[in-house]
């Protein structure tokens, strides 16, 4: 007899009912349950008597999925046009990449570089393209754009580029990365159906390696086509299983040679607009379904290597032991009391310990910090005071720790005079900075004129499957994002 679990899952209230049903038969009891904190309006409890995997909880509640209770059903255009394509097109891909990389068991998404779920999502960039007459290229790192076929069109020399990325972190939402890109094709549909005629080449970007679950380094795939990435650096990168870059793109028939900087491409970029799910409540708050990006924070990934003797954990006495676990102990408690006290975030959110036995002290600890601040003095100094206060305790172990930079975005301003255009544009849209990394971050420090805009997500959550953005919001965005090209595109 399988154990009872109870499953949690937020819902609108109209969609309750719908819940009780696709429930009935499958669980013994659903309980509504009022919760304090106010980002949920409902929370039905499912006490089931099947393992969680017996259902798929975010058919129960969150993500795409909620079209299977009506809700991701498109809303009328209210611009006063015509044609809904653009809605059933956004509609129609969305379903098609939902069950690409997808956990079913937990709802979460495990898209990495160069695995067959990012190939697939290639596949599937590369179909949207061909269906809409786009010319794909790839250029050479990975990086997927997605030309006019006209040739006169798309040599002008001052192309809008316009999307965001496809791969996840390790069980991610759906909406990190893949709205920007559906909805840059959706846009592409809706100005067709305006009849608005784009005087420059408007591009769609699919970017290799946003995450960098896999190899570490974010932003990978634009790093390299900006240079801020050098090739060989990035060809040693090495995943979990000790696999480089390099191994990895061999193995899936890329040549190596072609991995490098691309100025000849960004010098063909006049723009770049990236539209991406909110990752905070930021919208929410404010009561508004779309924004514009200020800024980024400056942020960064840290490896530390914590390093000691291994030895037996009955027979070692405390005294003797040279446990590095202590010193990391140190770090994470050290990034927490620091990032609290300056109004930053610091996140240990993965650690490798060997050789892990429960009855072992551990010989090494590698974990990695993820530090992020309102400006760069800050970040520094957040960094610093962490690692002082683990070396403090690894000096009272006679332990190790090195620090290694992986990762380390400045801090990221976007183009003043796009950002306000694109807020008049949207009605006013409330302007707002933001603590996440994101590609547009790399081609604004590269000097491409970038905008952002972001999508009310209800809770705030990413980086997790109960990410979120319904589904009448999605469709603003994508209108916001068809005013903002016509904007930067049309005579
Ligand atoms: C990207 O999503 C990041 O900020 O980590
Ligand atoms: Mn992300
Ligand atoms: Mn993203």
């Amino acid at each position: 007899m399988p154990e009872p679990v109870a499953i949690l899952v937020a819902v609108e209230q109209e969609e309750r009912p719908a819940l009780a049903e696709s429930c009935a038969g499958g669980v013994d009891r659903v309980l509504e349950q009022s919760v304090h904190d106010a980002r949920m309006n409902g929370v039905i409890a499912v006490g089931a008597n099947h393992p969680p995997s017996t259902y798929d909880i975010a058919e129960l509640g969150h993500g795409a999925s909620l079209r299977h209770h009506g809700s991701m059903d498109p809303q009328p255009e209210t611009h006063g046009q015509s044609g809904r394509a653009h809605e059933r097109e956004f509609v129609r891909m969305w379903d098609e990449l939902e069950p690409i990389g997808r956990d079913r068991s937990t709802g979460g998404y495990h898209r990495y570089a160069w695995s067959d779920a990012d190939l697939l999502l290639r596949e599937w960039f590369a179909g949207e393209a061909a269906a809409r007459g786009l010319e794909l290229t790839d250029d050479g790192n990975g990086n997927q754009l997605a030309w006019p076929a006209d040739a006169e069109l798309a040599g002008r020399g001052d192309a809008v580029l316009v999307g965001s990325h496809l791969d996840s972190v390790p069980d991610g939402g759906a909406y990190d990365g893949p709205l920007g890109v559906v909805s840059a094709f959706a846009a592409l549909d809706l100005l067709a159906e305006r009849g608005v005629r784009l005087d420059r080449p408007v591009v769609v970007a699919g970017f290799s390696d946003e995450e960098g679950s896999r190899f570490g380094i974010a932003c990978a795939g634009s790093r390299l086509m900006t240079g801020s990435l050098a090739p060989d650096a990035a060809l040693g990168m090495r995943d979990r299983d000790g696999l480089s870059l390099a191994e990895v793109l061999s193995a899936r028939g890329r040549d190596l040679a072609a991995v490098r900087a691309r100025p000849d491409i960004l010098d063909r970029v006049s723009a770049f607009v990236e539209l991406h799910v909110e990752q905070g409540r930021g919208l929410a708050d404010m009561d508004a379904a779309v924004g514009v990006a200020s800024a980024i924070w400056p942020h960064g990934r840290f490896r530390l290597d914590f390093t000691g003797e291994a030895n037996h954990a009955g027979t070692t006495l405390m005294q003797d032991r040279r446990d590095p676990m202590l010193a990391f102990a140190a770090a994470v408690l050290a990034a927490d009391e620091h990032a609290r006290e300056a109004g930053a975030r610091a996140t240990f959110g993965r650690v490798e310990v060997l050789p892990g036995g429960t009855n072992a002290i551990p010989s090494s600890v590698r974990a990695w910090l993820d530090a992020r601040a309102p400006d760069e003095a800050s970040l520094v100094a957040l960094v610093e005071a962490i690692t002082l206060q683990a070396r403090g305790m690894s000096r009272r172990d006679g332990t190790g720790l090195d620090v290694t930079p992986e990762s380390v975005s400045a801090a990221v301003s976007f183009d003043t005079a796009l950002r306000d255009a694109a807020a008049a544009l949207l009605g006013g849209a409330p302007v707002l900075p933001t603590g996440a990394g994101h590609d547009a971050g790399v081609l604004s420090q590269h000097g491409v004129p970038t905008v952002m805009l972001f999508v009310r997500n209800p809770t705030g959550v990413s980086h997790s499957p109960y990410e979120h953005a319904d589904p009448d919001d999605c469709l603003a965005g994508v209108r916001a994002l068809a005013d903002v090209l016509a904007h930067l595109a049309a005579a």
